[in-house]
């Protein structure tokens, strides 16, 4: 389906994926750096840095590390000034050492700044810049901006940096500090994200919304090409020509508590906690007395959605497992062919998809760079494309045909946990909205699955009320080196997000199997040092399940099993188990996979891992 080549394989140093954090203002500028860099290290925390201009001087301060390990740092030398850029990085290549941090510079620093993406052409620029005589104390490829922007400036900063994008291939969000525009940060984007807020008297930039809460509620949101100007007195705008626009300020609706962790130990605890009410804010804006109604959202006709064939859910991580239990879910409502694809997969396949294709992205950042890069593929193809996230301005929604927002508020543990339960209601509410136009789903199961829906709430809380007996059970396996998560039907995808979220925190290895397939391999994993989590509620594949759980006791494997309440048959046949309420067998999804977050925490939390930020992952992936 793709022609493009792996921007993996060409580029050979540091793959960045970062949060990036601008001030200009009368307050001290490294306090609010640090704070919104903080609030962004769910997008990276190898090493973290600032450049803070105090008069004519560019103090620039980096660490290896967290964002605490640079405040620290910071805190040593108290760095007075009211402009500064920071950034808190991840790398995918290359070392993490503090001077492949950011900030860069050029080599007389008349440029100093910091970058999200990456430069494809890099490697070309730089032995461009090298034949020049210019030398390089980096191999990075943000140094090789720094280096090309100081070489072009001379004069006016908007076109200097026109050229400059002319010169880049590749992504890049930039906050930048030009030594002669001293009262003022520029800032370009080009595929990766980046904000800018407004303050009375000061002006902020930041690659997500969350970092800058405290500060500010009005956002304005670049695109792709735009240049900005931000200074004390406002911010000023141009598109990629150089031209001067003006942009939309949007007032987003998000409160400061909704990234405070409000008592709790974890964002993930808290975040695990808010899932019925963010099942309650899914469904109240969509449910009316005559039913589902999405219309405010889906302006798609009648007669549109009865000429659609296939529905396509491309995703990844653990948007792809909300994506394969909503898959199953859809085929037991309408008639239409589904089938969900990892977005990294799906891009580079020839997959054919045309106006009979609805395809359906889910992200909850709207930024993951294969997820978006999929769906630019698919919408030349004339396909209705609908973005399934929970932020309404990001990349992705502004792509896209349609938005379907998730009201799950601003998700900081790395582990996804309620976006997961919002994408799940929000995927469900479209089938039921696909097979209501095509007259697949009668208006008794309608309103079936809306009255049980209701219920969910309430039955969660019942869950997460168990969350002292989750704790014993997973401290008793906590140890476990492995772990094998079992499930049929719409509890196999319940399995591998268990197994992943278990992997994602508590770093054990946990594999996840269709129970059925269990014999086809994993069974030879099987002793009593592996412990097996199977999921397994009263459906209609309950009994073929309570059939592979005889087959790993029988391998002298420990049970761990999700039931539902009164199951005794299997409470008997497994070494511990955690019940979840009865409701609507295609419904079981919500529920099960409660018990499965708070064991993966508890798990972690006993074994001293930093849950909110595991090694290794990032929130929001936006390069490749
Ligand atoms: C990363 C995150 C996961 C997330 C995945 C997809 O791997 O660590 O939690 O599920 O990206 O992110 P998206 O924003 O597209 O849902």
């Amino acid at each position: 389906m793709c022609s493009h080549g792996s921007i993996g394989r060409r580029c050979l140093l540091p793959h960045i994926m970062c949060g990036i954090v601008g001030y200009i203002g009368y307050r001290n500028a490294s306090d609010v750096l640090l704070d919104g860099m903080h609030r962004l290290e769910y997008r990276g925390y190898d090493s973290a840095g600032i450049a803070i201009r105090d008069k004519d001087s560019i103090g620039i301060q980096k660490e290896v590390g967290k964002v605490s390990d640079l405040e620290k740092l910071v805190s040593s030398m108290k760095p007075g000034g009211h402009q500064g850029i920071g950034h808190t990085r991840w790398a995918t290549h290359g070392e993490v050492t503090s001077l492949n941090a950011h900030p860069h510079t050029d080599l007389r620093k008349n440029v100093t700044l910091v970058h999200n993406g990456i430069v494809e052409n890099f490697m070309e620029l730089k032995a461009e810049l090298e034949y020049s005589g210019v030398s390089f104390t980096t191999e990075t490829d943000t140094e090789v901006i720094a280096q090309l922007l100081a070489q072009i400036h001379h004069g006016d900063a908007v076109s200097s940096l026109v050229e400059l994008s002319s010169r880049l291939k590749g992504s890049y969000a930039m906050a930048i500090l030009i030594r002669d525009e001293a009262d003022r940060i520029y800032c370009i984007r080009k595929g990766s994200p980046l904000v800018l807020g407004i303050g009375e008297g000061e002006s902020f930039c930041a690659s997500d919304v969350p970092a800058l809460l405290p500060y500010t509620k009005d956002f304005i949101y670049l695109d792709d090409g735009d240049i900005a100007e931000l200074s004390a007195a406002g911010i000023k705008t141009w598109n990629s020509q150089g031209e001067k626009i003006s942009k939309d300020v949007c007032r987003v609706d998000w409160d400061v508590s909704m990234v405070d962790k409000c008592g709790y130990p974890h964002f993930m605890l808290k975040e695990i906690n808010e899932q019925s009410r963010v099942l309650r804010d899914t469904l109240c804006h969509r449910v009316n007395s005559s039913g589902i109604d999405l219309s405010a959202e889906l302006t798609i006709s009648s007669a549109e959605v009865a000429a659609l064939k296939k529905v396509h859910i491309i995703a990844c991580g653990t948007s792809y497992y909300a994506s394969l239990v909503a898959e199953r879910f859809m085929e037991n409502i309408t008639d239409l062919d589904i089938r969900v694809d990892i977005a990294s997969e799906y891009r580079y396949r020839s997959i054919v998809t045309g106006k009979d294709t609805l395809a359906v992205f889910v992200s909850q950042s709207g930024e993951t760079a294969d997820t978006l890069a999929a769906e630019r593929l698919v919408k030349k193809t004339g396909a209705t494309c609908i973005a399934v996230t929970n932020n309404p301005n990001s990349t992705l929604a502004r792509e896209v045909d349609h938005v379907l927002q998730l009201m799950a508020g601003p998700e900081i543990g790395v582990a996804a946990t309620k976006t997961f339960s919002g994408q799940l209601a929000v995927l469900y509410l479209l089938g039921l909205f696909l097979g209501k136009q095509r007259g697949t789903l009668s208006t008794s199961q309608e309103e079936k699955f809306l009255s049980e829906f209701a219920n969910l709430p309430y039955k969660i809380d019942t869950i997460l009320m168990k969350h002292e007996e989750i704790r014993i059970l997973a401290e008793k396996f906590a140890d476990s080196r492995n772990f094998l998560f079992l499930g049929r039907g719409l509890s196999f995808p319940i399995a591998m997000e268990g197994a992943l979220k278990l992997k994602e925190i508590s770093y054990i290895h946990a594999e996840a199997y269709a129970a059925g397939e269990m014999k086809h391999g994993p069974i030879a994993l099987l002793d009593s040092e592996v412990p097996v989590v199977v999921i397994n509620p009263r459906d209609e594949l309950y009994e073929k399940t309570l059939s592979n759980i005889q087959e790993a006791r029988a391998r002298r494997a420990p049970i761990i099993s999700v039931i539902t309440e009164g199951d005794v048959v299997s409470q008997k046949n497994a070494q511990a188990s955690v019940s979840v309420p009865a409701t609507e067998n295609d419904l079981t999804p919500f529920l099960t996979v409660i018990p499965l977050q708070l064991f993966a925490y508890y798990v972690a939390r006993h074994r001293g891992c930093d849950i909110d930020q595991p090694r290794n992952l990032a929130k929001s992936v936006t390069v490749e």
